[in-house]
């Protein structure tokens, strides 16, 4: 009666990994309990995601090809548009289709945008290739865009262009605070990503050191038409969270990101923590910052243990706040 915080089926979003030209499901041995999806396992995951009342999954596409630029990314038949089609001809309105929209897992060299002949990324024409992307997901049915790439002025021109195309209520969210973070290792072994010659984002994403950095790129993004804004990782960051919580009453979405899931698997298998325990406690602690929305591995089996009704630490009887899908449905994060 008295706690502040609940977490319920619906604040939690599914990231899927569908992978161009497999025919059977991948594991991915950093991500214990994740895979790459073949075009037909993720509908079928999908399909579970939403039955158990989940609201949104977050589509990844790791292409048979990768380039320079990353054209898979925006390719009426690349991996990702494809899989929008089909979820979206499946499965209408019931479940939100959210696409990641950066090239990294679609170029050659693993940057989240051109590189120019000096080896820097090239905000300006990274971006209008953003454009190309947004539209490309958004016309095969895409509910919400996700720039995860970093650049400047990415989330006003990604407007602009879905606006000029017609898509004027395909929502942004806006990886806003995003940090060059350790902790995306296994994503990046998930879509098969390496940044050439022992690269890193630091060009784009945040320096871990800052915080009112944050606040200024949330800012940026409100400002240019985010609909959601995320902080990303989100264990680490929880003080950005808040701080976004203070500063705007648009929803904001976390990513509890593949390194700390990867963090609480592996000590979990080594039976020093239980595991069950300390994934809701982390979920509840991302909540209780201020995120409305988490975006994190853990969906499917927290999911399970919600409507399950299974003991876990926050005790209590969470199912309740779990098991009003009427209320609560089409209302949001
Ligand atoms: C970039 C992207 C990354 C993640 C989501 N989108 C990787 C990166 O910036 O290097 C990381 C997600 C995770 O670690 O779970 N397309």
């Amino acid at each position: 009666m008295v706690a502040e915080t609940t977490l319920s089926v619906d604040d939690l979003i599914a990231p899927l990994f569908i992978r161009e030209g497999i025919d059977e499901p991948q594991p991915i041995d950093s991500l214990p309990g994740v895979a790459q999806h073949t075009l037909d396992s993720a509908m079928a995951e999908a399909r579970e995601l939403r039955d158990l009342g989940i609201p949104a999954v977050l589509l990844f596409g790791v292409p048979a090809e990768k380039d320079d630029v990353g054209s898979g990314a925006w390719d009426p038949e690349g991996i990702v548009q494809v899989a929008l089609q089909r979820m979206k001809a499946e499965f209408g309105d019931t479940l939100v289709l959210i696409a990641d929209l950066c090239v990294d897992e679609y170029t050659t060299h693993g940057h989240c945008g051109i590189v120019d002949a000096d080896g820097n990324v090239d905000n300006d024409a990274t971006v209008a290739n953003y454009q190309r992307i947004a539209v490309a997901q958004a016309t095969a049915g895409a509910d919400i865009v996700a720039p995860s790439g970093m650049m400047d002025g990415q989330v006003g021109a990604i407007r602009a262009a879905l606006d000029l195309a017609g898509f004027e209520t395909t929502s942004i969210l806006a990886y806003a605070a995003k940090y060059a973070s350790s902790f995306y290792g296994p994503f990046r072994d998930a879509v098969d990503v390496t940044i050439a010659d022992g690269g890193d984002r630091k060009g784009y994403q945040q320096d871990p050191r800052n915080g009112r950095e944050a606040m200024s790129e949330i800012r940026a993004d409100i400002a240019e038409g985010a609909d959601i804004i995320m902080v990303k990782p989100a264990m680490a960051y929880l003080d950005i969270i808040l701080r976004a919580r203070l500063e705007t009453d648009l929803p904001i979405a976390a990513y509890h990101v593949s390194g700390e899931y990867a963090m609480l698997k592996a000590a979990e298998a080594n039976g020093w923590i239980d595991g069950d325990a300390a994934a809701l406690e982390s979920l509840i602690a991302i909540k209780r910052a201020g995120a409305d929305m988490i975006l994190t591995y853990l969906a499917r089996s927290v999911a399970e243990t919600l409507t399950n009704h299974r003991p876990a630490i926050t005790g209590g009887p969470r199912a309740i706040t779990s098991a009003k899908p009427e209320l609560t449905r089409g209302i949001g994060g």
